[in-house]
This record gives structure tokens, C-alpha cells and sequence, in this order.
């Protein structure tokens, strides 16, 4: 053998073993595809002494060329040997997760996200009321102009109408503007007695500024039997809104005028925030409107088929979006609509009973 064969040879046996190291060492797939590639790829060491020997006088080729074949072999199969080894390392470590993996573990509940403010609010007083005998009504969206308007002793160019900007459709319905449109359907459907909550969404065209939305939620509450008084109004207001701030609460009643209602109040709370001293929030008046209600009149529970000489009731008209903005100091009502996630932290988190700022 000649100083160049045994140059070849050795240069040979060096990079297999080199390569033998390197696939070892190799502890993911990806690692050996890369050391392999600069093996045995086209541009890999052993290609370049194929491709010497070329150059080599023509009685060493024979031997060379051997010897680097032999090699290669060599090589290819110590890397697929590792490779073997690597696929079943992962087969094991998959089969283990699965193994570990249970189904039946309960999902962790933080982050999870949470109801809606006026969804929380909306569940406690249909809860309260429920205790109370009241079931939970619905009424359609976009309802006749019959039920959101006439039916409630609202006659077409009455000017309470003008009251309640309304998005008019182009079949002739509204989008109603009150779940007071869900009285007389109620009326019509069980007769009286009658207890009935009506939550739902309300629309009104009205440009939209940190406390007017054009969305929003408002209940409804309606209660017809023999002799009932607005003694019984009261204390079912008193009642509620203790439950809803759970507290008790101060409460005062005002005249106020609604078509169908006779009398009609507003029903104002103490100012949580100055504590009736007067302060921004309730205008500096001590006081915070947050419940128009009154007496059902009586053309309304005629419109009902309900004879206002055996029958009266009280109906009442709550902004449920504004009172889970108060319960929760929400301070910008477009956040209620807005899909703002920090609107929707969990109710433990909020911050409340507290009356705050909806102005
Ligand atoms: N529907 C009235 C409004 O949206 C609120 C209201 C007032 C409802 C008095 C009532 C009521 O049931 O008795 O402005």
C-alpha cells in the first residue's frame, strides 16, 4: 500500500468513527438528521472521497473505492440504528403521556371567564322572584307596534311615544323599546292572577355616549290579583332591591308619569356614594332614580282581557343594565356591549354592592 492509500484508509476510519460518535450523541431526531446529512448527504464528507477518487492513480481506485464503500455502509447503518433508537424513545415517552393523560380530571377554574354583570344580576332577581310565586316571561324583539305601544295605553300620536326614540322596521314592527311590550302578551296568555317577570333587550335609536346605548337590558315585573295596593308595590321593591345590594335600603317614591300606570312613581334609593349628602353622581340630590312602577291603569288590563273592576296590579320597569352597572361600579355603559373581557371578571372579583357612578 502506498503513503496515499494508507492516508485514504485511515482518513476513512477516522470519520467513521467520527460518525458513529456523532450519531450517538445525537439525542433528538431532528440532531441525527442533520449530523447524517453531513455524512452522507451530497455534500457530506464521505461523497467528497467518492469523488476523490477520481483522482487517484487507477490501481488504487479499486481499493479505495472498496474501503470507502464499506464505510458508507457503515455509517448508513449505525444511523438508522440510533434512528431506530430515538423513534422508540419517543413511541415510549408518547405512550406514557397517554397513559397519564385523564380525562375525568375536573378543568381548572381560574381563567375559565365568567357570566355576563347583567346575567348575574338578571339570575338573582328572577331567583328572588321565583321564591315569590313570579315565573319569567318572554316577549319577541321586534314586536308590533300594538304590544310596545297601544296595548300599554299609548295611542299612535301620543306624545309619550316621542318618549322612546324607536327604531321603526321596514314590515311595520318596532324594535321594542320596553319589556313593558310583554304585558299584555302575558295577560292574554295566562289571564289573572298574575305574576310575572319579563327580563330581556330593549332598543332605543339614541346616539351612544357613556351612559346611553341603543342596546340594553331592561325587567319587567307585573303582578295582577284581587286587592292589590301599592303597599304590595312597595314591599316587593324594598324587596328586591335589599336582595340585589344586599342590604337594606332606603327608598322613596315621587309621582311619575307612564301611560300605563295610574299612579305612576319613580322609585328612588338613597345615594350610596355621599350617602344622601348630595354629590355628582345623584346630581346632588341624595337620591338616585332607579325604579319607574305604578299601579297597572286600567285600559291596560282591558286591552288584556282582565276586568279592572275585579282585577288590579302593579307593574314595574327595571334598567337592568343600569343596575349591574351600579351593583358593579361599571362607570361606561358601551362597556356592557363591548365583548371588554374586564367586564366579565368573576363575580367574586367585582367590586360591589356598591351604587356607583352611571352618569
Ligand atoms: N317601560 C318604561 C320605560 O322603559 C318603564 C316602566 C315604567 C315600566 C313604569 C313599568 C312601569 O312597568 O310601571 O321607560
Amino acid at each position: 500500500m502506498s503513503g496515499r492509500l494508507e492516508d485514504m484508509a485511515s482518513q476513512v476510519d477516522t470519520l467513521c468513527r467520527k460518525a458513529q460518535a456523532q450519531a450517538a450523541a445525537a439525542d433528538t431526531l431532528d440532531a441525527l438528521q442533520a449530523a447524517q446529512a453531513s455524512y452522507l448527504g451530497r455534500q457530506g464528507a464521505l461523497n467528497e472521497i467518492l469523488r476523490g477518487i477520481g483522482r487517484l492513480p487507477p490501481e488504487q481506485r479499486g481499493q479505495v473505492g472498496q474501503l470507502a464503500n464499506r464505510a458508507k455502509k457503515q455509517v448508513e447503518e449505525c444511523f438508522a440504528a440510533r434512528r431506530a433508537e430515538l423513534e422508540q424513545a419517543a413511541a415510549n415517552a408518547e405512550k406514557q403521556r397517554a397513559a397519564q393523560y385523564d380525562p375525568t380530571i375536573p378543568a381548572r377554574r381560574e381563567g375559565l371567564g365568567s357570566l355576563h354583570p347583567v346575567t348575574i344580576v338578571q339570575r338573582q332577581i328572577e331567583e328572588v322572584f321565583g321564591r315569590l310565586g313570579f315565573i319569567v316571561a318572554t316577549g319577541p324583539e321586534m314586536e308590533s307596534e300594538y304590544y310596545n305601544f297601544e296595548a300599554l295605553n299609548i295611542p299612535p300620536m301620543h306624545p309619550a311615544r316621542d318618549m322612546q326614540d324607536t327604531f321603526w322596521l321596514g314590515n311595520g314592527k318596532v324594535l321594542r323599546t320596553q319589556t313593558s311590550a310583554v304585558q299584555v302578551r302575558a295577560m292574554e296568555k295566562y289571564g289573572a292572577p298574575l305574576r310575572i317577570i319579563a327580563p330581556g333587550r330593549c332598543f332605543r335609536y339614541e346616539a351612544i355616549d357613556p351612559s346611553h346605548e341603543n342596546t340594553f337590558f331592561q325587567l319587567e315585573g307585573l303582578m295582577i290579583d284581587r286587592n292589590i295596593s301599592i303597599a304590595n308595590l312597595i314591599a316587593v321593591m324594598k324587596l328586591l332591591l335589599t336582595e340585589v345590594f344586599q342590604r337594606e335600603v332606603e327608598i322613596r317614591l315621587r309621582p311619575g308619569y307612564f301611560p300605563f300606570v295610574e299612579p305612576g312613581f319613580e322609585l328612588d334609593i338613597r345615594c350610596e356614594i355621599c350617602g344622601g349628602t348630595g354629590c355628582p353622581t345623584c346630581k346632588q340630590s341624595g337620591w338616585i332614580e332607579i325604579l319607574p312602577c305604578g299601579m297597572v291603569h286600567p285600559n291596560v288590563l282591558k286591552y288584556g282581557g282582565i276586568d279592572p273592576l275585579e282585577y288590579t296590579g302593579f307593574a314595574f320597569g327595571l334598567g337592568l343594565t343600569r343596575l349591574a352597572m351600579m351593583k358593579y361600579g361599571i362607570r361606561d355603559i358601551r362597556v356592557m356591549n363591548s365583548g371588554d373581557l374586564r367586564a366579565l371578571v368573576p363575580a367574586e372579583k367585582l367590586t360591589g354592592p356598591t351604587i356607583a357612578a352611571v352618569t
